[in-house]
Order: C-alpha cells, then structure tokens, then sequence
C-alpha cells in the first residue's frame, strides 16, 4: 500500500535555533547557570524538521536527547553560543529560545577559588553578549523572520513588547516563568505571540494560546512560520 505523501512545507528552508542554559564558568569547577531544561526549544527543533526544514540547533548544556535528523551544536557559555550561531548563518528563520545567562564572571578563576581568612572572593560580574539582539540588528545577513522569548515573572504582555522593541525581531513568544507556572524545566507552557506586522505599519498583535505541553506549543509555533512563510513568500 502506498502512504499519503508527507507534507512538508519548509522544505528548503533553513532554520536556526537556540535552546537550553547557557553555563558562564566562576573557575575550574563553578559555573553561573539557570534553570532552563532546553525542552521547548528541543520541541521547535523536531517540530521544523518534522515540516521539512533543514535545522541546525544550538543547544547549552541540557540532558535531552539531540533531536533526529537536526544538525546540533553543543555549546557551554553565551560567547560560545553566538559564535555557533554566527557561524550558521544564513537562516530563513531564526528561533532563540535559549535562556542565556545575562551575565558571566569579569575574570574567570584560572585555578579553582579558595576560601581565606581575607573574606568571600569578590565576583565581579559583566554583561553576555545579546545573541538575539546582535542577528536582529545585521544589515547584511539578517533572517527574514526572527522570533525571540521573553521570560517574564511580572508585567508579561507589557515587558514582552518592549523587548520586541529594543531587540529588533519580528515575533516574541512571551511566557510566565514565574515559579508557580512551573514553565522552567516543566512539560508545560502558556504562551503569547506578540508579533510585529510590517504590513500593517508596524501595527503589534497579541495572540494568547490556551496552556499546552511544549510540543504543542512547537507545532502551533511551526504553523504561525508556515502561514507567515506562504504569505510573504519568505
Ligand atoms: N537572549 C539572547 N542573548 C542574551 C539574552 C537574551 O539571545 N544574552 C534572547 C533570549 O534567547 C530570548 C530573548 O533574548 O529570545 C529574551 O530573553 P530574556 O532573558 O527574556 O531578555 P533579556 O533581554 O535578557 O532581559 P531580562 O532578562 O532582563 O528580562
Ligand atoms: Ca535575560
């Protein structure tokens, strides 16, 4: 028997997604990290390639399984994520759904921290490089659809769209990650699309979706690039 032929609507399409933690090294054996599990960007990743498209993941450190068929590449700290990122590009598509560390050590300890009578090590810290924000702002390589998070604890809708903003992409998937909602290293997510349509000068919409696992959450998401994709002939 013949099967119904499988459709696969971003077939020829390159997608590019970040996933996980990242962890910032303190010295040898500590590190800054989150609580991030990776799973809902692992989600996108199978959702897209399932839809035909060519994936490169770039994932933090997480204990999932790479998904099949998706080119993965594992990375530890944010400079690390961005260079692999960098390195990927072009996309058609660009997903972040990383939860970067905002912040690494100034100095990282060549040989592991000792306690001391002088006192707690003074842990200086500065900034990561904004990954999403640094491909949102290219002129020349930029994906003609970038989609970021935003991981709120308070004033979801309103911080979202600010970021939306700041950062230059077209969609952010808004999500509460305060404790209670069990997001952070749950199956779960309830999810915003906050998007930005050119066509509409610029005019943003919010679209609220009934709480979902995380691979719902990938396909709806997944359908939203499909549509978007046919209509503006990406
Ligand atoms: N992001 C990134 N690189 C960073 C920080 C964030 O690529 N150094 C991306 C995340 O992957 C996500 C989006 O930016 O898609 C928003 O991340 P979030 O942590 O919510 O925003 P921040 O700008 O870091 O602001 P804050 O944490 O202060 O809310
Ligand atoms: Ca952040």
């Amino acid at each position: 028997l013949l099967r119904p032929p499988v459709p696969r609507p971003l077939a020829g399409k390159r997608v590019l997604i970040t996933a996980g933690p990242t962890h910032e090294p303190i010295d040898p054996v500590r590190y800054i990290a989150n609580r991030s599990s990776g799973k809902q960007g692992f989600a996108i990743a199978a959702a897209a390639q399932a839809a035909g498209a060519e994936v490169v993941l770039v994932s933090g450190p997480v204990d999932l399984d790479d998904p099949a068929g998706v080119t993965v590449k594992h990375v530890e700290s944010a400079r690390q994520m961005l260079d692999q990122v960098q390195a990927a590009l072009p996309a058609d598509i660009a997903i972040f759904a990383a939860a970067v560390a905002d912040w690494r050590v100034a100095v990282e300890g060549e040989q592991k921290l000792k306690k001391t009578s002088a006192g707690m090590p003074p842990l200086q810290l500065v900034e990561n490089p904004d990954i999403l924000a640094t491909i949102s702002k290219l002129t020349d390589k930029r994906p003609p659809l970038v989609i970021g998070f935003a991981a709120e604890t308070e004033h979801l809708i309103d911080n979202a769209k600010s970021k939306l903003a700041r950062k230059g992409c077209d969609w952010i998937v808004a999500n509460d990650v305060s404790p209670s909602s069990g997001v952070m290293g749950g199956d779960r997510n309830t999810v915003h699309l906050i998007s930005k349509n050119a066509a509409d000068n610029g005019e943003i919409t919010v679209d609220s979706w009934p709480v979902m696992t995380k691979e719902q959450v990938a396909t709806e998401l997944v359908a939203h690039i499909v549509k978007s994709v046919t209509d503006k002939s990406l």
